[in-house]
């Protein structure tokens, strides 16, 4: 359940050729679990046909023929008014320029005239055209409006130059719609929520690193399911594959030294410290400064302690208050249970989600995840075998219930 799910969302389109990303944009919405009514322009309909959106939706998909169809005296008025946002992409100059003047001549323009939910617009043009101070202007009337302006992203454009004008790619389309649905919605509007994700890298000499098999796919998950119950996030994070959720403050780090130094000013003002990144216990004490090579033999490595940050942070808030929330996790291969909760102890955190990593479906690399959540009182909370994201949603909601009543 993302906070897509059973949104109703307005998604217009206009006449560009961006208007074929609009159908895999529409097609991940419904997978999101959102309810996607689609407008098209007259124009956006020589690019693409209703049915395609129709399809993809399994709803109505509106044309300007239908703003004079039988349903047309309350159509525009009910299709605005019942969105908990309209989302237009691709949005071309002329439909930014209606927008902008508050004209009521396609079906599309109306329903925006009758909007009371957020309008999210991204804009597709040619290169220049984006630039003109005509179209400039527009944008700033609408974002003055409240308009939220998702784009444009520089690149090759269809004309085959190259310019500020693409419109965003649906992924990240979605990413902002989330957190601004977040923003509205979420249990965590007004809070600040810092994440850590990854696993550290400890440098041996200038090629080779001392790491571990952390993904930071649970860490990643739950910066996203913080950006949709409306908080603002820092995402720290060590070296992964993953892109980062759209709207967070991205802190990227190498090693636990720089994450901890993050970690202690991110936290200093923080509601919550989810600590979801697999930070080295041991580096090489000293590391080389040239490539270790061959031909000297096999190196010697003496490893030190590395800083324990969630000791430090906890001993932050022990002083300071800060921050209000301190989660931990723990991955274990045996005893999860016990080494959890005293992990639970010696770090003098609110909760700890303890993880068999040793199970082929749960820990470093899957996709899901079979979490025990522990609490300081002693009770515990078994959550079945779920995917990360959802794993997530409940670690946030136990925060959520923490961090209760919003401070004054
Ligand atoms: N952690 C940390 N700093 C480190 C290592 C771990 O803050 N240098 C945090 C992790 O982010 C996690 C928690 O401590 O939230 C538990 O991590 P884990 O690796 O399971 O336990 P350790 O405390 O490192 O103990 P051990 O490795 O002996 O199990």
């Amino acid at each position: 359940m993302s906070i897509l799910s059973e949104k109703k969302i307005l998604l217009g389109v206009s006449g560009s050729v961006a208007a074929y990303k609009a159908a895999s944009l529409a097609s991940k919405l419904v997978q999101a679990g959102a309810r996607v009514t689609t407008m098209l322009t007259p124009s956006a309909e020589k690019f693409i046909a209703p049915l395609t959106f129709q399809s993809i939706t399994g709803a109505r998909a509106y044309t300007q023929t239908d703003l004079w169809g039988q349903e047309a005296h309350i159509l525009h008025v009910q299709l605005g008014r019942e969105a908990d946002a309209m989302l237009i992409a691709p949005c071309t100059a002329h439909t930014l320029a209606s927008l902008a003047q508050g004209r009521a001549d396609t079906l599309l323009s109306l329903a925006a005239l009758t909007l009371t939910a957020p309008l999210l617009l991204a804009p597709a043009m040619d290169a220049g055209m984006y630039e003109h101070p005509a179209v400039q202007e527009n944008l700033r009337t609408l974002a003055a409006r409240g308009a939220y302006l998702l784009g444009p992203a520089e690149g090759r454009l269809a004309s085959g130059l190259r310019g500020k004008g693409r419109m965003l790619e649906p992924e990240d389309i979605v990413g902002h719609l989330r957190r601004v649905l977040g923003m509205q919605f979420g249990a965590l509007r007004g809070r600040k929520i810092v994440v850590t994700a990854g696993g550290t890298q400890e440098p041996i000499d200038p090629v080779r690193v001392l790491t571990n098999r952390s993904s930071g796919k649970q860490g990643y998950a739950l910066a996203q399911a913080a950006l949709d119950a409306g908080a603002a996030v820092t995402l720290i994070t060590a070296p992964t594959c993953l892109a980062p959720p759209i709207g967070a403050e991205v802190i990227r780090v190498q090693t636990v030294e720089e994450m901890l130094r993050a970690t202690l000013h991110a936290a200093a003002d923080a509601d919550a410290l989810l600590m979801a990144a697999a930070g080295a216990d041991f580096r090489p004490k000293n590391a080389a400064p040239t490539k270790l090579k061959k031909r000297d033999g096999i190196p010697q490595i003496p490893l030190e302690a590395a800083p324990d940050i969630l000791k430090t942070v906890s001993s932050q808030k022990s002083k300071s208050g800060f921050p209000r929330v301190l989660v931990g996790f723990a991955a274990e291969t045996q005893n999860l249970l016990e080494n959890a909760a005293e992990k639970l102890a010696s770090k003098h955190l609110d909760f700890i989600a303890a993880n068999d990593v040793s199970a082929p479906d749960s820990g470093f690399g899957s996709e899901t995840n079979r979490i025990t959540l522990l609490f300081p009182n002693g009770k515990k909370e078994p959550l079945p075998l779920m995917n990360k994201f959802d794993a997530a949603e409940i670690i946030l909601r136990r925060v959520a219930e923490l961090l209760e009543p919003f401070p004054s």
